[in-house]
C-alpha cells in the first residue's frame, strides 16, 4: 500500500447551527487520483478548504505525511506541497501566458522578488526548460504569447493548472475544474489532466461525474456533511444511500415493488 498523504480525522466545520462538514473521515495516498462528488450543498467545497488551510475545522484533525496541519495557514500547507490551483487575478490578466507561467515558476522557487522579476527578469527566463515543458503538457504553446485576458475560460483552466504543477505539488487539489466549460474545453482539461495520472496525487471535487468516472481511481460520495459511500464508481453508483440522495431514486418503493408479486 502506498502512504498516506492527507488524512482527515473526524473533522467538523459549522456555520452557525450548520455543520456543513460533519464528522469527516478521509485518507489520500501517494499517486492516487480520488473524486469527491455530491450534490450542491453536500458540503464539499467546505471540505477542500478544510484541506487547503482556509478554514479551520470546529473539531478533528488534518495530517500531512503524519504531520498536524489542522492549524497551518494555506502558505504553510504550500511549502509541504499541499496545493489548490492558482486563481488567476485581473492583476495577471494583463500578462502573457508564459509571463504568468514565469512568475509561478520564480514565486515557487523563490529565486527572485516579483519585483525584480517585473523589473528586469521575465524575459531572460522565457526560455526556462521546465517551463518550457510545462507549456508543452498542458497544451499551451500556442498560446504563449496571448495576453491572459483573450483567453477562453477553458484555457485559463488550463494555464492555472499548469502554473500550479511548476510548483511541483505533492498534493493537487482542485474544486470543480470543470465549472463554467463549453464541451470542447473540459476535453481539453481533461486531456491534461489525463497526463498527469500515475505521477500526481490528486484530489478532484466535481459536481459533473459523468466527465471524471472513467479516470477516477476512488469515489467519495458526500451529502449533508458526511461521508455515505466509498469505492469504485458502480459501487458508489449502487450504493442505496447514493441512490436515494444522489440520484434522489425512492429506494424503499423501488424495494417494495420488487418484492410484490
Ligand atoms: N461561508 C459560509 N457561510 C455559511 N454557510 C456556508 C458557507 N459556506 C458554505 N455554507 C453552507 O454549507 C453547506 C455546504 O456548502 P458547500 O461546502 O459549498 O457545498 P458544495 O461545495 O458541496 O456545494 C451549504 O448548505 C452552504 O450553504
Ligand atoms: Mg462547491
Amino acid at each position: 500500500m502506498s502512504i498516506e498523504l492527507l488524512k482527515a480525522s473526524h473533522v467538523t466545520k459549522r456555520f452557525g447551527a450548520l455543520a456543513a462538514v460533519n464528522d469527516v473521515s478521509y485518507t489520500l495516498r501517494e499517486h492516487e487520483v480520488a473524486g469527491i462528488i455530491g450534490s450542491n450543498g453536500a458540503g464539499k467545497t467546505t471540505f477542500f478548504n478544510l484541506l487547503t488551510g482556509l478554514y479551520t475545522p470546529d473539531s478533528g484533525s488534518i495530517h500531512y505525511r503524519g504531520t498536524d496541519i489542522t492549524r497551518d495557514t494555506p502558505q504553510q500547507r504550500v511549502a509541504h506541497g499541499v496545493m489548490r490551483t492558482f486563481q488567476l487575478t485581473s492583476t495577471f490578466d494583463n500578462l502573457t501566458v508564459i509571463d504568468n507561467l514565469v512568475l509561478a515558476f520564480f514565486r515557487a522557487h523563490r529565486k527572485s522578488s516579483l519585483l525584480q522579476l517585473f523589473l528586469n527578469t521575465c524575459k531572460q527566463h522565457r526560455n526556462n526548460d521546465k517551463i518550457a515543458e510545462v507549456l508543452e503538457t498542458f497544451d499551451l504553446r500556442d498560446l504563449r504569447d496571448r495576453e491572459v485576458r483573450n483567453l477562453s475560460l477553458g484555457e485559463k483552466r488550463r494555464l492555472e493548472i499548469a502554473m500550479t504543477m511548476l510548483a511541483e505539488p505533492k498534493v493537487l487539489l482542485l474544486d470543480e475544474p470543470l465549472a463554467g466549460l463549453a464541451e470542447s474545453e473540459i476535453q481539453a482539461v481533461l486531456a491534461i489532466l489525463r497526463r498527469q495520472v500515475g505521477q500526481q496525487t490528486i484530489l478532484i471535487v466535481e459536481h459533473k461525474l459523468s466527465h471524471v468516472k472513467e479516470f477516477l481511481q476512488r469515489l467519495t460520495v458526500m451529502h449533508e456533511g458526511r461521508i455515505i459511500a466509498e469505492g469504485g464508481y458502480e459501487e458508489c453508483m449502487n450504493h442505496p444511500e447514493v441512490r436515494r440522495s444522489y440520484w434522489q431514486i425512492d429506494v424503499d418503493a423501488e424495494a417494495a415493488a420488487q418484492a410484490a408479486p
